[in-house]
C-alpha cells in the first residue's frame, strides 16, 4: 500500500464576457480566419473590471467542492498557480481564495510558473499529500490575463483569455492505481526573454521561438515520462495538454503518434488561459463524460521561464 493523491472533485469558471475573433478584429488589424488558422482559437472570455484572479479561482473551487461533496473546512492545503495575482506581490491570491471560501483549516500559498503553473501546483500538492503533511488539497490555476495584454498588439492580444480551473486531491492509502502517478518539471532560465512581461507590464513574446521550444521540449518530456513509467502512448487514454495553440498540440500528438480522438482540445473556446488551461480542459472532459474513472491521462505544459513538464494521472 502507498499513499496516492486521488482526484475527488473538479470545477471550472469562465467569466461571462465572451469575445469572438470578429469582435477583436474591430479594434486590431486581424481576422477570424488568421486567428483560427494559426491558433485554432475562436473565443476568449474576459473578466469584468472588478473581478480578480481570486474571484475566478473561488468560483472554480466552489464547483470543485460541490463536485467532491466536501465542505470548505475539510481542505487543509490550497495551492494557487497564477501569474496574474490579485495584488502586486503580496499577500498571495491563495489566501484571498481561502478567505472567500472559508477554508479555515487550510494552509494557502501561490506558485508562480506561468503556463506550467498548474503542473507545478499539482506536483507541490502531491508531495504534501504523499508525505502526510496534508490530507485534502485544493489545486487551482487562475488567471486574469486580460489585465496584462496590450490590446493594440495583434501578435499577442488575440492569443489569451481569463479563467480558472480547480482540482481537489485527497491522500488515500491504497493499492489501486488511481491518482497522481508522477509529475516531472524542468526549467531553463536562459530563455527567460522570449516570453516575458515587458516594462509596460504587458506580455511580450517571440511567437516562433516559443512555438519551436514548445514542440521540441514537450515531445521530449512526454517520451521521458512514458519511459520512466514503462508505458507507451497506446496505454494513454487521454492527452490533456496546456491549451495554447492547436498547432502546438497537434504537432506534439503527431510526433507521439497519438490519435486525434484521444486529445482534449478546449483552446478554441477560451484561448490560452495559462495556468488555468489544463484544469479547464480536464473539467470539461470529465463533465462531458469523455474522461471516466480509471482513465490514464497525460498532461503537458510549457510557458515563460521557460518552464515545462509532464504529468501522468489516473483519474
Ligand atoms: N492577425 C493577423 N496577422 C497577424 C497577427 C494577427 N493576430 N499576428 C501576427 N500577424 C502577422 C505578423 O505581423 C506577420 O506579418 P508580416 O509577415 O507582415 O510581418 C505574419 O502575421 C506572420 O507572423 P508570424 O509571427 O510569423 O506568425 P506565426 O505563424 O508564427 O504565428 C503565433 C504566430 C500564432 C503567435 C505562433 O508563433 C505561435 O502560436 N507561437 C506560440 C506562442 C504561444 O502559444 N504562446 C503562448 C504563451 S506560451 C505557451 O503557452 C506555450
Amino acid at each position: 500500500m502507498s499513499i496516492r493523491s486521488q482526484i475527488i472533485g473538479v470545477g471550472s469558471y469562465l467569466p461571462e464576457r465572451k469575445i469572438s475573433n470578429h469582435e477583436l478584429s474591430q479594434t486590431v488589424d486581424t481576422t477570424h480566419e488568421w486567428i483560427v488558422e494559426r491558433t485554432g482559437i475562436e473565443f476568449r472570455h474576459f473578466a469584468s473590471h472588478d473581478q480578480k484572479a481570486s474571484d475566478l479561482a473561488t468560483a472554480a473551487a466552489q464547483e470543485a467542492l460541490h463536485n467532491a461533496g466536501i465542505k470548505p473546512s475539510e481542505i487543509d492545503l490550497i495551492v494557487v498557480a497564477t501569474s496574474t495575482p490579485d495584488d502586486n506581490t503580496f499577500p498571495s491570491t491563495a489566501v484571498s481564495v481561502q478567505a472567500k471560501l472559508g477554508c479555515n483549516n487550510a494552509f494557502a500559498f501561490d506558485v508562480s510558473a506561468v503556463c506550467s503553473g498548474y503542473l507545478v501546483a499539482l506536483s507541490t500538492a502531491d508531495n504534501y499529500l504523499r508525505t502526510g503533511q496534508a490530507k485534502t488539497a485544493l489545486v487551482i490555476g487562475a488567471e486574469k490575463l486580460s489585465g496584462i495584454l496590450d490590446m493594440e498588439d495583434r501578435r499577442t492580444c488575440v492569443l489569451f483569455g481569463d479563467g480558472a480551473g480547480a482540482v481537489i486531491l485527497r491522500a488515500e492509502e491504497t493499492d489501486d492505481e488511481r491518482g497522481v502517478l508522477g509529475v516531472y518539471m524542468h526549467s531553463d532560465g536562459q530563455f527567460r526573454d522570449i516570453l516575458h512581461l515587458n516594462d509596460k507590464c504587458v506580455i511580450s513574446m517571440e511567437g516562433k521561438e516559443v512555438f519551436r521550444h514548445a514542440v521540441n521540449k514537450l515531445t521530449e518530456s512526454a517520451l521521458a515520462i512514458l519511459a520512466k513509467h514503462q508505458i507507451t502512448c497506446e496505454d494513454i487514454d487521454w492527452f490533456i495538454p496546456h491549451q495554447a495553440n492547436v498547432r502546438i498540440i497537434n504537432a506534439i500528438a503527431q510526433k507521439l503518434n497519438l490519435p486525434q480522438e484521444k486529445i482534449i482540445v478546449t483552446v478554441d473556446q477560451h484561448a490560452n488561459t495559462s495556468a488555468a488551461s489544463i484544469p479547464l480542459a480536464l473539467t470539461h472532459a470529465i463533465k462531458t463524460g469523455r474522461v471516466k474513472r480509471g482513465d490514464l491521462i497525460l498532461h503537458e505544459a510549457i510557458g515563460a521561464g521557460l518552464v515545462w513538464g509532464s504529468a501522468l494521472v489516473r483519474y
